[in-house]
């Protein structure tokens, strides 16, 4: 069966936060038997790390909580993602305005932020950790499975998937 819905994660860079959210939405997407229906991608509003891994700060936190980075690689969004992609999630502020300038209006829709899909913290952005130390990598990780379970939860409703919390 081809998927039903599709999510692409967007940050700067593509080697800190949107790779995050790629790897740990996708383990979600498996622990709810859902790799089959759901696909997952990730991307940067720049070009400047295009073809290469996650930073190794990313990977290192992520194998901590059993995520695996490694294997991903980065790209540039582009405006055929629109169309491609359900749900396209800016981890800030300028990552979404970034988008906004690249989305044909009939996508608008689609375009949303990451931690509207956690409501429980009083943060609008995922903070940039690229230029901080380790702990801002574990609060990005924290952030973010928050988010993921919010949007999970969230697509599986929009998409008539059938979603566990308790799992
Ligand atoms: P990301 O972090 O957007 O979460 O991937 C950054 C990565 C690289 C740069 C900035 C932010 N940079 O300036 O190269």
């Amino acid at each position: 069966m081809s998927h039903v819905c599709s999510v692409l994660f967007v940050c700067l860079g593509n080697i800190c936060r949107s790779p995050t959210a790629h790897g740990v939405f996708q383990a979600k997407v498996a622990q709810q038997g859902l790799s089959a229906h759901i696909v997952v991608d990730s991307a940067g509003t720049a070009d400047w790390h295009t073809g290469k891994a996650p930073d190794p700060r990313a990977i290192a936190e992520a194998s901590t909580r059993g995520y695996d980075l490694s294997e991903l690689k980065a790209r540039q969004a582009m405006t055929a993602d629109f169309d491609r992609f359900d749900y396209v999630i800016a981890m800030d502020e300028s990552n979404l305005q970034g988008l906004q300038q690249l989305c044909p209006e009939e996508y608008s829709g689609h375009l949303g932020l990451m931690l509207e899909f956690a409501p429980q913290q009083n943060l609008v952005e995922v903070p940039d950790p690229y230029y901080g130390g380790d702990e801002g990598f574990a609060e990005v990780l924290d952030l973010l499975e928050q988010a993921c379970d919010g949007l999970l939860a969230r697509a599986c409703k929009d998409f008539d998937l059938a979603y566990d919390s308790s799992r």
